[in-house]
């Protein structure tokens, strides 16, 4: 290991976007190795408004492994940190930078020491799916900066160790989620149903309704779920089935209508199995719903839907309009419905559309 001194630091820095599912995972099947009961589908957001960056380096002058998040130190000591970064040593291979006589052989990964920093760009922990984007951008910066050679599928099973939804971040555009058979997890990963190009005149509209930490956990809230909620097994078996094929079906034909009926009917019923769960859980608040009454009398008033509406475990708004024309109205009434400094927590809104993840060098 090392060159001519000890002293060298190696460096590499990525951006990952987060992304909204239109069709939710909620509950596992197993809890170590992060295997949903259900597919998920998901749209890849535009990095310029919620993403990660993160910058990984190693050096032989670190003592020990280190991560900050947002400028504070936390803890890498959790599961699944080390999940992930188990599975990444074990794959990493050689690297060779002749110029400045830097040589890792693959089994020095496991003694050498990395540090980590990491910025989101949004609130974190307010379900807008930080830990996505988060956990999605630590895979992907440390596998360019340990030169795996995996492919963004295999990288996608290490990323979903991390957090469920993260696997999805992996690509841009419209993405899925295959829940897998197998025990090992080895088929529980993500693929890109389409990328960014496709459909790009949907623009996604994010009202922040509220910037706070969710009370639960979506990790805590899938597991009371499961333990408690007779819906939930209908929602995986049933319901979700059926859903995802037709949600690929209107992707695929650009077919705007099916897709915001599926998307809407979808998060209202991940909320219902929330309700379901003993003792409920609240993710959305009176404004939430205000909103979702605002986009349904909207649509009804209209041939067929304008807008898509979907809310992760929080508050926050995620809306999806059909074009830039519809969105710019969407904004209007938004902004006639929920005027600033009225007495709702709406507080901002971020508009961006679809994108992918990138390697900033
Ligand atoms: C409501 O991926 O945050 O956003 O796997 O326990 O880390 P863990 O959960 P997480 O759950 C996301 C749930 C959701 C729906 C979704 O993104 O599909």
């Amino acid at each position: 290991m090392g060159g001519q001194s000890d002293k060298w630091v190696l460096m590499v820095t990525a951006q990952t976007p987060t992304n909204i599912a239109v069709i939710k995972y909620w509950g596992k099947r197993d809890e170590t190795l992060i295997l949903p009961i259900n597919d998920s589908i998901s749209v890849t957001l535009d990095p310029d408004h919620l993403c990660t960056t993160t910058t990984v380096a190693v050096s032989p002058s670190f003592d020990q492994d280190r991560m900050w998040l947002n400028g504070k130190e936390i803890s890498l000591l959790g599961g699944r940190f080390q999940s992930c970064l188990r599975e990444l040593r074990s794959r990493a291979s050689d690297f060779e930078d002749e110029k400045r006589g830097i040589k890792i052989k693959k089994a020095d990964w496991e003694k050498l020491n990395l540090h980590i920093a990491s910025y989101n760009n949004f609130p974190t922990a307010a379900g807008l799916a930080s830990s996505a984007a988060g956990l999605a951008c630590f895979v992907f910066a440390l596998a360019k900066l340990m030169n795996l050679k995996e492919d963004h599928s295999q990288l996608s099973a290490i990323a979903r160790q991390g957090s469920g939804s993260a696997c999805r971040s992996l690509y841009g555009g419209f993405v899925k989620w295959i829940m897998g058979k197998e025990e090992n997890g080895s088929d529980s990963i993500a693929v890109q149903l389409a990328d960014e190009k496709h459909w790009d005149d949907l623009v996604i509209v994010i009202a922040v309704v509220s910037a706070r930490q969710k009370e639960t956990s979506s990790t805590s809230g899938m597991q009371d779920s499961c333990k408690t909620s007779m819906l939930i097994q209908h929602r995986a078996k049933e319901v979700v089935p059926k859903r995802v094929i037709q949600m690929e079906e209107a992707i695929e034909k650009r077919d705007f209508p099916s897709f915001a009926r599926l998307a809407c009917a979808d998060s209202n019923q991940f909320h219902a199995v929330c309700l379901d769960t003993s003792p409920p859980i609240f993710y959305m608040n009176d404004t939430s719903h205000k909103i979702i009454s605002c986009v349904e009398k909207w649509n009804r008033s209209e041939e067929s839907p304008q807008v898509a509406y979907t809310f992760d475990a929080g508050p926050n708004a995620v809306m999806i309009a059909r074009n830039r024309k519809t969105a710019a109205l969407l904004l209007q009434r938004l902004l006639f419905h929920f005027p600033p400094h009225s007495d709702t927590d709406l507080n901002s809104y971020v508009i961006g559309d679809k994108s992918i993840l990138q390697d900033v060098g």
